[in-house]
Order: structure tokens, then C-alpha cells, then sequence
């Protein structure tokens, strides 16, 4: 399959990327790096890549900014990085990239933890994950041309400890590898609708 992974240059994304590159051929997009640039709180953006990278059998996003702040500081500004990030620039790759990408094709959202398990400094980030979740399983009904998507949840990850860790205070950080697996899981299988969580 060609496979795009929109954050492919992250955390989360070159592990995917290298779960993936054995048996697929694998775009690494990023806001600034990669084989592709592209910037997902841009509709002209996501609309250029595919234009760019035509013929693509999945899209995987493992990417989404979120304000990290105590609710009774958050400000309505702070919470538009993850309303324009996490949440629409992820649904808006789905809604652009449902008339561009291969029949049979799919895509693959990241959401969190933390829309099931809720953390001090949390709520933003937490908002986006609940919003994309329950985006994607309302448009798995309604996707056309056999098109399949499916989101992954995960826990904090055993990599992202030193930069997460101390937010997560008692909670079980899984390996990026692990992670990764629910990701080739929704590309390469025939789920759809899915909530993968990762915990
Ligand atoms: N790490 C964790 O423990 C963890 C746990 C649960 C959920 N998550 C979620 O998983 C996602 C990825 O996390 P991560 O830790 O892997 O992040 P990361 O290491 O910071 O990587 C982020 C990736 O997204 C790209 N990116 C940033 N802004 C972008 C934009 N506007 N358009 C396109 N690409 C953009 C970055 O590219 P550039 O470097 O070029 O900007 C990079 O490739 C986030 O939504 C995060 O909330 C992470």
C-alpha cells in the first residue's frame, strides 16, 4: 500500500513509519520536515498534499497540537491550538481527503488517554480527543466507496516520559512499538469505526 503518515517525523509517527516501511511505501509528512511538508491547521495545505501524492491507499495522522493548562486559566485562545489542530486539522484530512484517497482506502486519527482518564491540565487536549473519537465512528457509517476509518487512543508512552511523565503520575506508559501496532492494525485490516485504545 502507499501509505501517508501526516507527523511521521514524531513520537509516535516513526514508529509507525517504521512498523510500516518493510511492507508498504511510506510518505513521511510533517509541519516542517519529512518527505512532505504540510500543515494540518491549513485546508489550502491538506488539499495541495493531495493533490501532490496521488493514488494513496491510507492516511495515518499522528499529529495535533493541545494547550496543556489548569481549566480556571485556560483561555478560550489557548483552547483554539487544540480545537484547530488535534481536532479539526485531524477531521478536516478526512473530510478533504475522503475525495482524493484510493476506493477500499482508509484513515487512521489520533486521539488519548485522557478522554477516558482525566489529568489535572488535561481538559483541552482531553476535548479534541473526545471530539475526534466520536468523529470517527459517526463517519465510518457514512463513508462512500468502501473507505474505512478507525482512531488510536493511546497511553502515554514509555518515550515520551521525560516530556509527559509528570503529568501521568501513576499511570502504565506503553512503548511506541506497541503503539504503533494498533496503527498498521486499522491500515492493514478491515476494521472500521474503531476505537483502539492503547492502555
Ligand atoms: N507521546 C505520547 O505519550 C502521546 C500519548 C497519547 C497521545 N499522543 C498524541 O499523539 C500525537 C502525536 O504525539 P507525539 O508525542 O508523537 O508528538 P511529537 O513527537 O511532538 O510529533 C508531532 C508530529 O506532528 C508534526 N506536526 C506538528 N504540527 C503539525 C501540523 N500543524 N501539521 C502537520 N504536522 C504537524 C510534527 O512535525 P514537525 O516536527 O515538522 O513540526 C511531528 O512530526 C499527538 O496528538 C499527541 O497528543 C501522544
Amino acid at each position: 500500500m502507499k501509505i501517508v503518515v501526516v507527523g511521521g517525523t514524531g513520537t509516535i509517527g516513526s514508529a509507525v513509519v517504521e512498523k510500516l516501511k518493510s511492507e508498504h511505501e511510506v510518505i513521511v509528512a510533517s509541519k516542517s520536515t519529512g518527505d512532505y511538508k504540510v500543515d494540518i491547521t491549513s485546508l489550502v495545505s491538506i488539499k495541495q498534499m493531495y493533490k501532490d501524492l496521488p493514488d494513496i491507499d491510507a492516511v495515518i495522522s499522528t499529529t495535533g497540537a493541545s494547550h496543556f493548562g489548569n481549566l480556571n486559566e485556560l483561555t478560550p485562545e489557548q483552547n483554539e491550538i487544540a480545537i484547530e489542530s488535534k481536532l479539526k486539522g485531524q477531521v478536516n484530512l478526512v473530510l478533504i481527503g475522503q475525495n482524493y484517497i484510493n476506493e477500499g482506502g482508509s484513515f487512521t486519527l489520533t486521539a488519548g488517554i485522557m478522554m477516558d482518564d482525566p489529568i489535572l491540565k488535561g481538559s483541552s487536549a482531553a476535548m479534541a480527543n473526545g471530539g475526534v473519537a466520536s468523529f470517527v465512528k459517526s463517519a465510518a457509517i457514512e463513508l462512500q466507496r468502501g473507505l474505512r476509518i478507525n482512531v488510536v487512543s493511546p497511553n502515554v508512552l514509555k518515550e515520551s516520559e521525560e516530556k509527559y511523565g509528570a503529568f501521568f503520575k501513576g499511570f502504565n506508559p506503553v512503548t511506541a512499538d506497541k503503539v504503533a501496532n494498533a496503527y498498521l492494525k486499522s491500515a492493514a485490516g478491515a476494521q472500521t469505526g474503531q476505537v483502539y485504545r492503547v492502555y
